[in-house]
Order: C-alpha cells, then structure tokens, then sequence
C-alpha cells in the first residue's frame, strides 16, 4: 500500500476555533503560517509519500509534530485541511479508513501504557477479534506474533501483562499490532526508555521486519538510531518538512539539521570534529563501519592517504 500526504495541515483546536478566530483581527493575523508563535498548527502544508518497501525514519525536536503525523497514517487522526490517500482513496471516506486500519499497523509512544487486558493472550488478540477473525485464526496469529516479538508463548499467555518487565509488556503491544498483520509498521520512538541493550534488540527486530518485505515508518530522536536503519529520512521542524532524502544526503549538513536543533549521528559527528582537528577526511557517511574505513584510508599511504605509518 502507498500512503500520500497530499498538503496536509492539522490543529488540535480543528476547524472550528479557527472560524471563531476569524471575526477578531488580530488573533487571525496570529494563526496566519509562520506567524503561530503557540505552536497552534501541529502540521503546515506537509506533502510526502510513503512507499512500498522502504524505512522511513521521522526526525524532528519534540514537538515538531512527529506522532501528529504518525497518527494521520492509520485514519486515526483526520488532516484539518488537505488529505491523506492510501492507493489514491482518500481516508476521509469510511470504507478506506476502515481498509487502512487492518493495514497499517501504530505502535504508539509507550505503548506499554495502553495494555488493559487481564491476560497477554487476549490483550494480543483484541486487534484480530476486532477483525472478526475466527477463534482459530486468533489464537493463531496471537502465537505467531509472540514468537516474533521473542516471547515464549506457552509460559506467558495466561499470565497478566502487568506482571511483565516494562521491555516484555512493550514486545506484547508490539505483538498486538502485529498479529493484525499489517502492510505497513508505524512505530513512534519504539526504543524510548528502554535500556541500551534492549533498545538494539528492539530496533534489531523491527530491522528484521524490513528485511523480510514489511514497509516502515519509524519516529525517533535518535539519529544514530535512524542513520543506521532507514533508507530514506524526512526532518520536521515546527510541524513543517523541513529535508527529506537519503540519510547521507539529510546527514551531509552538520549546520542545516543544528538549525532545528538536531545534530548529526555520533560518527558523522566525530568525523566532523577530527576534520576540524585537520585531519584529512573524506565527506559524506555516517556510520561507525564507514567512519572505520575512512580513517584506516587516511591512515595507509599505499592507498592514497597522507599517514606516516600504515596501521599495520
Ligand atoms: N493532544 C494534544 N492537544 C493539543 N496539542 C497537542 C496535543 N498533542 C500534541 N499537541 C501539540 O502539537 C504539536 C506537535 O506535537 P507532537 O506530539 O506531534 O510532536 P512530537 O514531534 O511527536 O514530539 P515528541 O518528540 O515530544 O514526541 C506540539 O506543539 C504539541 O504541543
Ligand atoms: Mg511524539
């Protein structure tokens, strides 16, 4: 499924405190673009698609409008002004936000806090029930979806999900939108909170996905974290798109995303700062893998570099 964002503009005050606004002249000016100083527009003018296939990462400062528009992805939240279209149907139709929510599967910020269920089992289950699915093809996709997240299902199903580790009880949420088995993931700050080492096993996984043909979309904080997953990144600022690109085009210009109040991920950061030093590095990466070789090259006379002595 390709989703589109065709202009959209969104207020969590919606349409009608805009209309209340307009007999009174001065707070209009005040909602005018660029000129809404209270951060009353969540989104401006944002076009963009989402395509088949591709890890899309969403960066921005808090809040430049990342879960906003995370949440217009799945018809859970309606644009104000313009529209969002799956295979070019519009969502505002019941029927293609219906089709788009079995399809596009969100993981909300800490999704953890949005468990309710008295047992892992029919918390994980209360998406494929709610698609009418038979009992059989449930308890089905409830097992498998575990297994995805890497939690024993015979040991934890019966169990109540508030019993769990604050890292197990976010895989079981995850696994409740998996088990609807989506077309597209949609996942906001999925590693927040966690430690360093289940952050990775996280991110580790939702990787895997992608490997295995799912379409991501991925908000995050963390450049590193995005750098060295997505293929393609957008960069919000004040509920606008501010670049968008492949992350070593968005990561070529320390200045441009310091701007927003972004910086650029640890290694492109760090071969920044040996440049700085006058150190002969070449331009244009950002991984710990790439920044590695283009120190070892700038180390090795043989190829080219102007070190004194080879690193071996
Ligand atoms: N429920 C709400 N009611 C009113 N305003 C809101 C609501 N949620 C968000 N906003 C406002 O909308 C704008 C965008 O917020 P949003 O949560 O989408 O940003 P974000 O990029 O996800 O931030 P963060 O990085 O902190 O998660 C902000 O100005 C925020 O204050
Ligand atoms: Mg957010």
């Amino acid at each position: 499924m390709r989703l589109e964002f065709d202009d959209v503009s969104y207020s969590y005050e919606g349409k009608s405190a805009e209309k209340k606004r307009k007999g009174k002249k001065e707070q209009a000016a005040k909602a005018q673009w660029g000129n809404a100083p209270d951060a009353r527009w969540a989104l401006r003018h944002v076009s963009f698609a989402v395509e088949p296939g591709e890890f899309l990462g969403i960066a921005g400062h808090t809040g430049s409008g990342k879960s906003t528009l995370l949440q217009h992805m799945n018809g859970l939240v309606h644009p104000t002004e313009g529209q969002v279209l799956a295979d070019g149907a519009s969502l505002a139709r019941k029927e293609v936000a219906a089709e788009v929510r079995s399809q596009v599967g969100l993981v909300f910020q800490y999704p953890e806090n949005q468990l309710f269920a008295a047992t892992v089992f029919d918390d994980v289950a209360f998406g494929p029930r709610n698609m009418g699915l038979g009992e059989d093809e449930v308890a089905r996709r409830v097992e498998e979806a575990l297994g995805q997240v890497g939690l024993p299902f015979e040991q934890l199903k019966d169990r109540s999900p508030f019993s769990l580790s604050g890292g197990q009880q976010r895989r079981v949420a995850f696994a409740g939108v998996l088990a609807m088995e989506p077309d597209i993931l949609v996942l906001d700050e999925p590693a927040a909170g966690l430690d360093p080492r289940s952050r990775e096993d996280f991110l580790d996984m939702v990787s895997r996905f992608h490997a295995q043909g799912a379409t991501v979309v991925m908000a995050s904080h963390s450049m590193d974290d995005l750098a060295a997953r997505c293929t393609r990144i957008l960069v919000l600022s004040e509920g606008e798109v501010y670049l968008s690109g492949a992350p070593c085009e968005v990561f070529s210009d320390g200045e441009r995303l310091k701007a927003v109040g972004l910086g650029l991920p640890s290694p492109a950061a760090f071969a920044e700062a040996l440049r700085k030093e006058g150190f002969p590095l070449e331009e244009g990466f950002f991984s710990e893998e790439q920044l590695a070789d283009a120190i070892a090259r700038a180390l090795t006379p043989a190829a080219g570099g102007k070190g004194e002595a080879p690193l071996s």
